[in-house]
């Protein structure tokens, strides 16, 4: 029931998301390990991150950039800002770059396919969009202007869970399943993902969203553990799912390895990086033991250091007050480290 096959069931999923037994999870690492070597290689692929806003419409109840949040100072870079981020990035030797933003209107359609087209005329860059719920036509548009990839986490399969602490947009007529599949068909490689250890996420519940990743059949797939926000509904404990606590997952960096290891195993093929939340709930080695565990992508901040500290999704981020030359140093030395070495090119999904 509970061995490593490419054909996890819901069962064997939950078996080994409840799994604690030292030895046995050693199998785990392993087995995830040889699949990573197997199918993408050693290469790490770099993602320069820019984050081109923090303003965001929505009230998602576990996020620090929801308009709900009065706390936080917002910004939006310019034009001339970000392409300086991008041609950083392409100076560090990374292959893409990932615009993320909450999901800000006042990013107008037009100036993001000017922005996507004048980095891809500049730059050899893979460009990757990571900008919230926003329409097909835009999407469309995008695609158009040269855009490759679009990052969009489901966060929870549950639709109960997910009603709870995603409330709609007014008006709102796709899902983010719809998105996604509209995504795919515009051409893009699709990315999405999951939170780990949400208030009211069970185990059976993340079993699904794993498996949701291979029905998908997802080119970029991010997990990280739920960091409460004490700016955030969520963070203060408010709207709890009542669920038996035996079956409540917790946010813990175990689980957080465990989810990659198991995404790994489902999706051979996908890049899946080492996220900055992991590196954040254990800043020695987490981004490292994530690499060892399946993962073979991290996304190093290119953002300026004065936007950055704004960037607050959850508090105590890693690198929050590092340069984009720091983080550059920083990784490709703990890649190497790891016996592991930095990939070349937009590092896209192989097939
Ligand atoms: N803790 C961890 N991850 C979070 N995200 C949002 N809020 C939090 C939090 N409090 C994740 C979501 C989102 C991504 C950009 O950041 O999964 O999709
Ligand atoms: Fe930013 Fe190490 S990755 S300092």
């Amino acid at each position: 029931m509970n061995h490593l096959t490419k054909n996890l069931t819901l069962e064997s999923l939950e078996h080994w998301l409840r799994q604690d037994n030292a030895a046995e999870l050693e199998k785990l690492w392993a087995a995830a390990d040889a699949v990573r070597r197997e199918h993408v290689g050693d290469a790490v692929h770099l993602r320069g991150l820019i984050e081109i806003s923090n303003y965001c419409v929505r009230q998602c109840a576990y996020c620090g950039l929801a308009v709900t949040n009065p706390y936080l100072e917002r910004y939006r870079m310019t034009d001339e800002e970000i392409l300086e981020c991008a041609r950083q990035a392409h100076q560090f030797g990374y292959g893409t770059v990932v615009m993320q933003a909450g999901e800000d209107y006042g990013l107008e359609t037009d100036r993001i396919a000017r922005l996507v087209q004048a980095i891809k005329a500049e730059l050899p860059l893979a460009v990757t969009l990571s900008l919230g719920e926003r329409n097909p036509q835009e999407l469309a548009l995008w695609r158009t202007a040269g855009a490759d990839r679009y990052l969009l986490r489901f966060e929870t399969s549950d639709p109960e869970l997910y009603a709870m602490i995603h409330p709609p947009r007014p008006g709102q007529t796709y899902s983010r399943f719809d998105l996604l599949r509209i995504l795919r068909q515009l051409g893009y490689e699709v990315g999405s993902g999951v939170m780990i250890g949400i208030p009211g996420q069970t185990y059976r519940t993340l079993a699904h969203d794993i498996l949701k990743f291979e029905q998908f059949d997802l080119d970029m797939i991010g997990v990280g553990p739920y960091i409460p926000n004490p700016l955030t509904p969520l963070g203060r404990g408010e709207e709890p799912l009542c669920i038996d606590p035996e079956q409540q997952v917790p946010n813990s960096e175990l689980m957080a390895y465990k989810v990659i290891a198991l995404t790994r195993l489902v999706c051979p093929q996908a890049n899946i990086p080492s996220t900055t939340a992991l590196a954040t709930i254990n800043r020695d080695n987490g981004r490292e033991l994530g690499l060892s565990r399946g993962a073979n992508v991290v996304m190093p901040n290119v953002t300026p250091v004065k936007y950055r500290t704004r960037y607050e999704i959850y508090p105590g981020k890693a690198c929050l007050n590092e340069t984009a030359q720091a983080c550059q140093g920083c990784l490709k030395g703990r890649i190497r480290a790891l016996g592991r070495f930095v990939g070349q090119g937009p590092g896209g999904r192989v097939r």
